[in-house]
Order: C-alpha cells, then sequence, then structure tokens
C-alpha cells in the first residue's frame, strides 16, 4: 500500500502567513547593500542597488496589485527588490578591485539573504504578476493551426507597422540625447545580462526541444567568444554612446515598467511550470526585436550621427530572424507535437502577457520623456498650485523636510500628485540621469504620479515642504 505522509499540524512554517512575509521582507531589506546611497550612479558594484528598505514596513504587498496600479511606488519597490532577488542566482563580478568589494560579494550571495529572499519572493510575484493573469484572458479552443495563423499574422503586423512610440517619442524630443539615453538604460537593466533569464531553462532533460533552445542560448553568449556576446555589444554600445557599461550602474534610474518586463522573464524561466508560458513570450520577443533593432539603429543615426555605435541593434534585427523561426519551427511546433494542443493555451498567455508588458514599457517611457521635458512647465505650474494651497482653498496633506548639502533622495514615484516647495536653500530636483531643474527658495514644481524622479541638496541647507495635492489638474482649473 502506498503510504501518504500526513500534514505537520500545526505546520512548521506558515507560507500563508502575510505576518511572517513582513517580517522577513524587513529582514532582507536590513542589509547594507540596499540601503540608500549619496550617488545616482552604482560605480562597478553589481550587488549595491537601492531598495529604500526603511519605507518597506509601510508597503502593502500582501494583496495582488490591480493593473491601473502597475506604475506606482509599491510596485517599483516591489520590482527593484525581485529582480535583486531574480539575480542573487546569477554569477556578477565587477569588473577592478574585487577585495575591496569582498564582503558585499559575500552578503550578496549569502544563506542568510537567500533564504529570506526564497519567503519574499513567490509572496513578491504574486503582488506584481496575479493582476497581469487577469488582464489577459485566453479563451477558445486552439490547435497547432491556428496557433501558427496567429503567430504568423502577428509577424506579418510588425512589418506593416511602421511607426515605433519610443523612437518617436525621442526624435520628437526637446532634448534628444537625454532621451535616448534614457532608452538605452532602461534597455541595459536586461541586455547587461542578456539571456541569463534564458539561461535558467536549459538544464535538466526534455527532449530535442532542450538541444534547440540550447543554440540559441549559444548565439546571445556569441559562440563563447567574447567579444561577441550580445551583452558584450551593448557595453560597447553603452560606452560609446557616454555611458558606464557596468550592469546596474543607473539602477535609479530603471522605470518600473523596466524592471517589470525584465522580472517577467525572470518569472516564467525561474518557474518551469510556466515553460511553456515563457515558449509563447520569447516568440514574442525575437519577432518584435527584429523590427525594433532596426528602428533603433536608425534612431542613433539620427540623434548621434554617422559615428553612432549600432553593431548591436544590426546584429538583432539580423540574428532575431532566425530565433523567432527557430523558436517557431523548432521549439513551439514540436513542443505542440509531442505534449498535445492542450498547452497552446499557455503558450498564447505567455506571448499576450509578454505583448502588453512590452506596450506598457513603451507607453512609460514615453511619458518619462515628456516629464522630463516638461521640467520649466511643471516648474510653472507652481505659483498657482501653491497660492490655492496658501488661500486655504485646497487642504493637501504636507510634510516638510530640513537636509543639508549634498543629501539625495534615491529615485522614487507617487501615486497621486505632489506639489514641492522650497521654503529655503536649493534644490535639484532630477527626473533622469544627468537632467534636473533647479529650484530656489520661493520656488517649487508639481509632481506628476508615477513619474521617477529624485533630489539632491545644493545649499548648505534646504528646507523643503511636500503637499499631497492629489490630482494638480483640479488645482489650477
Ligand atoms: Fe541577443
Ligand atoms: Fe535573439
Ligand atoms: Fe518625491
Amino acid at each position: 500500500m502506498k503510504h501518504v505522509p500526513e500534514k505537520t499540524n500545526p505546520p512548521a512554517v506558515d507560507l500563508g502567513d502575510p505576518e511572517l512575509f513582513k517580517r522577513c521582507l524587513v529582514q532582507y531589506g536590513e542589509s547594507e547593500l540596499f540601503v540608500d546611497t549619496e550617488e545616482w550612479i552604482v560605480h562597478d558594484n553589481p550587488y549595491r542597488r537601492t531598495l529604500r528598505p526603511h519605507v518597506f514596513k509601510y508597503l502593502d504587498f500582501s494583496r495582488p496589485l490591480r493593473w491601473d496600479q502597475i506604475l506606482n511606488y509599491t510596485s517599483l519597490s516591489a520590482n527593484r527588490t525581485l529582480l535583486t532577488i531574480y539575480e542573487q542566482d546569477f554569477l556578477l563580478l565587477p569588473e577592478q578591485g574585487f577585495e575591496a568589494k569582498r564582503a558585499d560579494f559575500a552578503e550578496f550571495y549569502s544563506g542568510r539573504s537567500m533564504a529570506l529572499a526564497a519567503v519574499v519572493r513567490p509572496w513578491l510575484e504574486r503582488y506584481l504578476f496575479d493582476a497581469l493573469e487577469r488582464e489577459v484572458s485566453v479563451t477558445g479552443r486552439w490547435t497547432a493551426a491556428s496557433l501558427e495563423a496567429y503567430l504568423q499574422d502577428y509577424a506579418d503586423s510588425l512589418h506593416r507597422e511602421g511607426e515605433n512610440k519610443s523612437m518617436a517619442a525621442i526624435l520628437g524630443s526637446s532634448n534628444r540625447e537625454h532621451a535616448a539615453r534614457t532608452l538605452l538604460i532602461q534597455l541595459a537593466g536586461d541586455f547587461l545580462l542578456e539571456a541569463s533569464a534564458m539561461g535558467r531553462n536549459v538544464l535538466g532533460n526534455f527532449g530535442p526541444i532542450q538541444s534547440e533552445l540550447f543554440k540559441i542560448v549559444i548565439d546571445e553568449y556569441g559562440y563563447g567568444v567574447h567579444e561577441t556576446k550580445h551583452s558584450t555589444l551593448f557595453e560597447r554600445l553603452l560606452r560609446a554612446h557616454d555611458l558606464d557599461p557596468k550592469p546596474h550602474a543607473y539602477w535609479q534610474f530603471y522605470l518600473t515598467s523596466s524592471l517589470l518586463l525584465n522580472n517577467y522573464y525572470n518569472w516564467i524561466s525561474r518557474d518551469h511550470s510556466k515553460f511553456f508560458r515563457y515558449l509563447g513570450a520569447i516568440f514574442q520577443a525575437e519577432t518584435a526585436f527584429i523590427h525594433s533593432c532596426a528602428q533603433m539603429a536608425e534612431m542613433l543615426i539620427a540623434v548621434f550621427g554617422r559615428g553612432a555605435e549600432v553593431q548591436y541593434f544590426l546584429e538583432h534585427a539580423h540574428i532575431d530572424r532566425h530565433h523567432s523561426k527557430m523558436v517557431f519551427e523548432r521549439i513551439v511546433k514540436p513542443a505542440v507535437a509531442t505534449h498535445g494542443e492542450s498547452i497552446i493555451p499557455e503558450i498564447v498567455r505567455g506571448f499576450e502577457e509578454a505583448k502588453l508588458l512590452g506596450e506598457l514599457a513603451e507607453r512609460d517611457f514615453c511619458e518619462q520623456v515628456s516629464w522630463a521635458d516638461g521640467g520649466r512647465t511643471f516648474k510653472d505650474l507652481h505659483p498657482g498650485v501653491y497660492a490655492k494651497v496658501q488661500a486655504g482653498v485646497i487642504q493637501p496633506d504636507r510634510q516638510t523636510f530640513v537636509e543639508p548639502r549634498g543629501e539625495l533622495s534615491v529615485t522614487h514615484v507617487h501615486d497621486g500628485d505632489e506639489l514641492c516647495h522650497i521654503e529655503s536653500g536649493v534644490m535639484h530636483f532630477v527626473t533622469g540621469h544627468g537632467r534636473h531643474t533647479v529650484l530656489h527658495a520661493g520656488e517649487g514644481t508639481v509632481i506628476q504620479r508615477n513619474r521617477l524622479h529624485g533630489a539632491i541638496i545644493d545649499s548648505d541647507k534646504c528646507v523643503y515642504t511636500i503637499y499631497s495635492v492629489g490630482d494638480y489638474r483640479a488645482c489650477v482649473s
């Protein structure tokens, strides 16, 4: 007779207990690696990434977010933390000065941190991805033939669609070079570790499709020739456009949607029960990339001139034609033939989810470009809104801060519009890497909800007040 083990009662660890999760999250955050920093850029240290862990205790990750909250602060915080957790699975080494970073290295991969991460991770995944699963619905009866027609139709539609919204936003920006670099920074989060998430899928034993997937991974890794590894090509591209090519140098400037996209691929690759979903997602990515890479190369040349470094994008416009075909012909099709048509809805789900996240990233990026371009406009909105506050027409919550020279507010977003008012001193209000608006005493700016920003004090002391106005448009109408 088969022996079925009895359940331990009470359970040794109740993994469904939100209090346990919260305590583990707060403890996970109690690390030198994750505290606030006094610099905008991380210098060659892949283990240091600010998570603003002092805020963890105020955030509620226990209930999944709604899709309309996907760009709010709790989401940003969850995404920064989750990416850090995922990357504790990858080997990262600094380029130089290992000895001085040895303690960080040991801490990043410590058993303590990994054990806490193991409790925290599923909660953050549920918090972020439940809404995505609800947002995409896959219905109807699918067959191998209808799947092929569906995916082919998508590939054809990319040929027809001319405009790429992100490129249009860059070319229409009042500071095109800054906008282009902002996009490169978003891509760097993923591309400097390119195919690491994919690599999670190559171990094991799953028949001929395993070897086909392995071929794509080998391509991404340049067949073991370091100079042709895709991440190396991207490093060269960053360097050529005056950006630091080390992983996560611009950690503070990743938008929520860029982190989310990166996390999504890690999620579906790490959790092997989502393998078929991964196949749909990777088909979408490889296929969409063929066109977006060609557009990106054109855009870089338009912005930086003929000397722009575009090899990374030209290589992908070429190789991803093959990858898209390989994924479909040698992986998706045989997988359906072997494992049955019941896996198709999962494949379609992955495809749709990846597409939706790509669209979200595009929208988020375009909005951030106009937010950064609008520095003057948002500053000019200050007097009108501040007058309403002074007159008592609106009575928002307020908080006053006193900060010394050089104090840096790590980048973040707010869930509603805010008004920043400088009582005394000088603040540099930062809206992107190397981009800021100077605010003097009596001045201020409207801060748009969900828009990434930070600040640094440029006087011996600065006193400023933040008013939570909710919707600034209601204050100026
Ligand atoms: Fe690649
Ligand atoms: Fe590829
Ligand atoms: Fe803020």
